[in-house]
């Protein structure tokens, strides 16, 4: 299975992908996470990424074309991926669309989560994560069963992201607005399109989600 999980900031997108590895048995291709990835080990994409991050721009097409091209080619992509974050602009799309015919292959869904941008603030700056294992919690919506510690690995240290503040929301809300929102219609017009509300309980997503991947 091969689906594009779109939508804005905070729209969801990242809490989802995880629980959909676990249940289709896929990957999650998240190009924030692999674009932070390489900010803290310094390499020369991390280097030329890092400013933009941080204001809540969008990285360069060249960087993050290539960056999906090499990663969708790797043996744990073959039973299907989730991609989170990637496409953000209609070049990006196109190239996509290139790579996936190059293999012969077909998205299965994309799935739109609209959530209107007022709830997006207050869900960023409240977010935070497992410094180990990367799983999501939230201070008020999303806390982990026993406070400090990850349900999911049980290490008691957690990151909040740089760019989750309310600046930076700012910058890259207006950022999906301008050059990401254009894709709506481009997948529509390919009848991929399914849309939700990701305003939703969480549960309530996942399932919404399942419905339309179930339904093939
Ligand atoms: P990226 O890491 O992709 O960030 P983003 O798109 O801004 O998305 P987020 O990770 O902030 O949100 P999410 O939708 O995953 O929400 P989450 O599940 O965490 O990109 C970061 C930066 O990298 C970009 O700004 C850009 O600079 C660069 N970049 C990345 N990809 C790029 C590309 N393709 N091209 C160019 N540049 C690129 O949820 C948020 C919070 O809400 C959590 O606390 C969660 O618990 C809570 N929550 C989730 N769902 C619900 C719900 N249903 N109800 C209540 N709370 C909820």
């Amino acid at each position: 299975m091969r689906l594009i999980l779109l939508g804005p900031p905070g729209a969801g997108k990242g809490t989802q992908a995880q629980r959909l590895v676990h249940a289709y048995n896929i990957v999650q291709l998240s190009t924030g996470d692999m674009l932070r990835a390489a900010v803290a080990t310094g390499s020369p994409i991390g280097l030329r990424a890092k400013a933009v991050m941080e204001a809540g721009d969008l990285v360069s097409d060249d960087i993050l074309i290539g960056m999906i091209a090499c990663r969708v080619n790797e043996d744990d992509c073959r039973n299907g991926f989730i991609l989170d974050g990637f496409p953000r602009t209609l070049a990006q799309a196109e190239a996509l669309e290139g790579m996936l015919a190059e293999k012969s292959l077909t998205l299965d869904a994309v799935i739109e989560m609209k959530v209107d941008d007022a709830l997006l603030i207050g869900r960023i700056t409240g977010r935070y994560t497992c410094a180990n294992c990367g799983a999501g919690y939230h201070d008020e919506i999303l806390q982990p069963k026993v406070s400090g510690i990850c349900d999911n690995c049980g290490r008691t240290d957690f990151n909040r992201r740089s760019d989750d503040n309310v600046e930076a929301v700012g910058t890259r809300l207006a950022a999906y607005h301008e050059q990401t929102a254009p894709l709506l219609p481009f997948y529509r017009a390919k009848g991929s399109l399914k849309t939700i509300d990701g305003m939703a309980e969480i549960d309530a997503v996942t399932k919404a989600m399942k419905a339309i991947l179930d339904a093939g």
